[in-house]
């Protein structure tokens, strides 16, 4: 019997305190015009003080937990995925393990800033097809406020905060298709933190050369599109579902033009939750699954590029 991996269930969160662009122009030289008309973004979630990247996982993996029907005792394997970790160590993953009350099973980190959650998934599903881990606790979290330079208007009005998970599981039916990962390390200078334990000893912030990575994106993404659709021996056509992750909403209706697919078919949340970098394919997937539009036996395609640069999409049958 061939071995499958399936999402049993989906969670969610987002920190209470709303920014909207109004009010960031009141501390940094910007509009709400202009974040709208070239990013799509209207407010993002901002973490409260003492709230960090581990609370907001372990609050979206309870949700997932909740909607797959699964106790803690069941999963044996937490992959995190976040560039914003609480700290350098502990792994965030072994700190939301702990918050679940789980003490079996292996937890660990993953870093691919904003493809962060499709290499997790990549990383659960061949647990899962090598026979490793049967249920797989797989998580994107960010408190991207929190490495963000607040006087640089090119980058602190993209991002935001948030968590998503999902529960992947072995199954008999078909679930994840494929999963495709890249990398390519000669572009790490146009978006990176200039700060880390082995450098300056200090956090840093995140620089981005945005026209530059614009650029490299739509190239990117629509290159891995077409890798996996022809994997599996599907047209373009075929796609129900794209869920993206949400980093500018003209490289969403970019993407889709290219494919050719109904802006509709587009599951966007940038305009509510900004660039959430690891966390927002989860937190749109949750969105589209929890409101009914993604139904059983659909075709979704999850697509993602960060720094690094990284790049990845997975083609999943629902
Ligand atoms: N408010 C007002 N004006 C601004 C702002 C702002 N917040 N930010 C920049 N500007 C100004 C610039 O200074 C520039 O002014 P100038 O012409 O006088 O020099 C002008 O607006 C145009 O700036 P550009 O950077 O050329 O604007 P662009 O249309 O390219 O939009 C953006 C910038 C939104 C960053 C875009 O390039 C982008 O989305 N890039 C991709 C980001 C991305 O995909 N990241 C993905 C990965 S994220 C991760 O991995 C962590």
């Amino acid at each position: 019997m061939t071995i499958h991996s399936r999402i049993s269930g989906t969670g969610s969160f987002l920190p209470e305190r709303i920014v909207t662009n109004a009010e960031l122009a009141k501390t940094v030289d910007t509009s709400d015009e202009w974040i709208v008309e070239r990013t799509g973004i209207r407010q993002r979630h901002i973490a409260a003080e003492g709230e960090t990247t581990a609370n907001i996982a372990h609050q979206a993996a309870l949700r997932a937990l909740d909607a797959a029907a699964v106790s803690i005792a069941d999963i044996d394997l937490v992959v995190l995925a976040t560039a914003t970790p609480d700290n350098t160590f502990p792994s965030t993953a072994t700190k939301v393990q702990s918050l679940l009350g789980m003490t079996h099973g292996a937890a660990f980190d993953i870093q691919a800033v904003c493809s962060g959650f499709v290499y997790a998934l990549a990383i659960a599903d061949n647990f899962i097809k090598a026979g490793q881990a049967e249920r797989v606790l797989v998580i994107g979290a960010e408190t991207f406020s929190r490495i963000l330079d607040w006087e640089d208007r090119t980058t602190c009005v993209l991002f935001g905060d948030g968590g998503g998970a999902v529960v992947l599981e072995k199954s008999e039916k078909e679930g994840i298709l494929s999963t495709h990962l890249h990398s390519d390390g000669r572009y790490g200078n146009l978006l990176y933190v200039d700060g880390g334990p082995s450098t300056t000893q200090s956090v840093g912030h995140l620089r981005m050369s945005g026209p530059e990575v614009f650029r490299h994106a739509v190239v990117n993404l629509a290159s891995v599109v077409d890798e996996s659709l022809a994997a599996n021996n599907y047209q373009r056509s075929d796609i129900d579902w794209l869920v993206p992750h949400q980093a500018n909403l003209r490289i969403l209706t970019g993407t889709a033009r290219k494919l050719g697919l109904a802006q509709d078919r587009v599951v966007v949340t940038v305009d509510r939750h900004a660039n959430t970098s690891a966390a927002s394919i989860p937190l749109a997937l949750d969105e589209a699954v929890r409101d009914g539009r993604i139904q059983e036996g659909q075709l979704v395609l999850m697509e993602a590029m960060g720094g690094g640069f990284t790049w990845g999409a997975a083609l999943v049958r629902w």
